[in-house]
């Protein structure tokens, strides 16, 4: 894992940006994995305003989002896929036709996870896959737990996630499932690049940088794989400043 501390959010956005839009110029069909949050967001303006600009198209490329809540529809303003739209998809040159998602509202969730690391797996697999943390060190909605997961399924979310995550769903309960791709599935990415921003995150950053090697903290499995890059805040890096 290579780590790096900015001085600015913004750096963080432009710097991750611009590796996606770097893909993109060298490789026009490249499968992008994405996530979704506050963290991102940055980085998806960025890129946004790449394409504005004319400087990168995205017209080839697929991309594969994380996770979505169960019970919502793609047109819900809650659910990862409107988010996804309004601050990336909308923003650029992505083709309908090159997105995909999780349906939170399949009748059968397992067939729908099988579905898609099918369609994960017919794309070539993820050539580089953004992530964010949770406090509790989940990745996806990877929760804590006694085993790292595999391939996409259905998983019911922490109370550490509910309570980081129900402020977007003003008076409304938040769905407690949610559908996310496995550990295995993150994991196989060519690329991944994790962001931290913020003093909440600190704590996991600790463990996922410092600690052993766990499923209670689920990122921690990132230190196996040979093409991390970790991009943190001052806040998210004040635990770690003594090794990063
Ligand atoms: C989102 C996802 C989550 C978030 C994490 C951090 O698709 O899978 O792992 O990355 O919960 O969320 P924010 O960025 O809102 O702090």
């Amino acid at each position: 894992m290579q780590t790096t501390v900015f001085s600015s959010e913004q750096e963080i956005a432009r710097t991750a940006g611009e590796i996606f839009c770097g893909f993109a110029r060298r490789k026009p069909k490249a499968v992008f994995g994405f996530a979704t949050g506050s963290t991102p967001l940055g980085v998806y303006s960025y890129m946004a305003s790449e394409y504005r600009a004319g400087r990168v198209s995205f017209a080839q490329v697929k991309t594969f989002n994380l996770d979505e809540y169960c019970g919502l529809t793609k047109d819900d303003e809650n659910s990862f896929f409107a988010f996804m739209q309004e601050n990336l998809f909308s923003q650029t040159d992505i083709q309908a036709k090159n997105i995909h998602f999780l349906d939170g509202t399949a009748a059968n969730y397992n067939a729908e996870c099988r579905r898609y690391d099918a369609e994960i797996a017919a794309a070539g697999g993820l050539d580089i896959q953004l992530l964010g943390i949770g406090p509790n060190g989940h990745i996806g909605f990877n929760e804590p737990g006694k085993y790292f997961t595999e391939g996409s399924f259905k998983v019911k979310l922490s109370q550490s996630t509910i309570d980081a995550n129900s402020v977007y769903f003003e008076g409304r309960d938040m769905p407690q499932y949610a559908l996310t791709m496995g550990i295995g599935s993150i994991f196989r990415a060519r690329k991944i690049i994790l962001l931290a921003l913020g003093e909440q995150k600190a704590q996991a950053v600790n463990e996922m940088l410092r600690g052993k090697i766990t499923p209670r903290w689920p990122a921690s499995i990132l230190k196996l794989h040979d093409n991390v890059s970790i991009f943190l805040d001052e806040a998210a890096a004040s635990l770690v400043r003594d090794i990063v």
